[in-house]
């Protein structure tokens, strides 16, 4: 193929290009044993108010007696309009400045809650802000591959329809999503072709938004229409969400899929309890985290309140599918 003729085979690929290129693949080597111990916490930025610090306090004891490997964040990082910029001092004041213990100074993979979307959302995933805290990993949508689990990181936000249509007051910064039909569509479609590529003995998959809860919030209809199925059919072990401001588990009915809400991190309290058909293991309406060891083979989950006091724990065996 002559120069010429290479160059416009480049431009028609470039030009067929789907508007999300393919998620970045980030890596997180396991301990020596092969294992993993992970922290989640959600829905926490408000300057260590609403027990946002003894929160962090407390995970700073678990890390530490866990030796935790890094923590995920499930979104709504800064209350109650994201950043400003890049500059704002909001990320010092509700993240470097309080989750401080030497156990929690591990990589955070963070993904974006709808109020980071009402700031500046590309300030959040600037590489600038790892300048400032180097523990800062926040990227719309990713895929973590730590051996023994393939974590996939999806950006919920722009699936939910109101946010869109009805946005009351607030405004959303759509920058690099709109139009929204686009977005979601090849997002779908890369989390679909990743999820089918995962040969990871643990699949797990990240959101801000609830696919089913008990909360306040209520299950997330656009989740649960275009993004449950493909979980279901590829065989994810857990869902892993904030959003609503309480701690819980909820086991699917026809699925070994595990809906998991960490979104404890600061105001909690929502007083909604309203359950639907998937059965509800575990319901704190309160702040705390959840931790979770995983092994090839086991998984174990547990849920700490404010206090650190431990108020749920789940486990699962595999069989090694070696
Ligand atoms: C903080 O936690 C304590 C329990 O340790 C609780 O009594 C109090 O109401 C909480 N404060 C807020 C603002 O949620
Ligand atoms: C929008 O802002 C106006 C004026 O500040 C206020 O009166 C109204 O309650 C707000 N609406 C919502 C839905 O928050």
């Amino acid at each position: 193929m002559g120069p010429i003729v290479l160059l416009l085979v480049v431009v028609v690929a470039v030009a067929a290009a789907p508007a999300v290129a393919e998620l970045p693949r980030l890596e997180h080597s396991p301990k020596a044993d092969g294992s993993l111990s992970i922290l989640a916490v959600g829905d926490w930025g408000r300057r260590g108010e609403f027990n946002q610090s003894r929160v962090a306090t407390q995970m700073g004891v678990v890390a530490e007696k866990m030796d935790a490997d890094f923590v995920i964040s499930t979104g709504d990082n800064f209350y109650s309009d994201g950043l400003t910029g890049v500059n704002d001092m909001a990320f010092e004041d509700s993240f470097t400045g309080i989750y401080t213990a030497k156990s929690l100074q591990k990589p955070w993979y963070t993904v974006l809650g709808n109020h980071d979307y009402r700031g500046d959302a590309l300030a959040q995933t600037s590489p600038v802000l790892a300048k400032v805290d180097r523990r800062w990993i926040c990227i719309k949508s990713f895929i973590l591959n730590a051996e023994i689990a393939d974590f996939f990181f999806v950006d919920t936000t722009p699936f939910v329809l109101k946010y869109w249509t009805n946005p009351g007051n607030s405004t959303y910064d759509w920058r690099g999503v709109a139009p929204r039909d686009t977005y979601i569509t090849n997002l779908l479609k890369d989390v679909e072709a990743l999820l089918r590529q995962s040969r990871a003995p643990w699949k797990i998959v990240v959101g801000h938004h609830p696919i089913r809860t008990a909360g306040k919030h209520g299950d997330t209809e656009e989740l649960v229409q275009l993004l449950l199925p493909m979980l279901k059919a590829n065989g994810v072990d857990l869902y892993v969400n904030g959003h609503d401001h309480c701690l819980e588990q909820i086991s699917s009915s026809d699925s070994p899929l595990q809906y998991l809400t960490s979104g404890g991190g600061s105001k909690a309290w929502g007083g909604v309890y309203a359950p639907g058909a998937d059965k509800v293991e575990f319901f704190h309406d309160g702040q705390g985290f959840m931790s979770l060891r995983l092994t090839a083979t086991d998984a174990r989950l547990a849920f700490y309140d404010v206090a650190g006091a431990v108020r749920h724990t789940w486990g699962h065996t595999k069989a090694a599918h070696y």
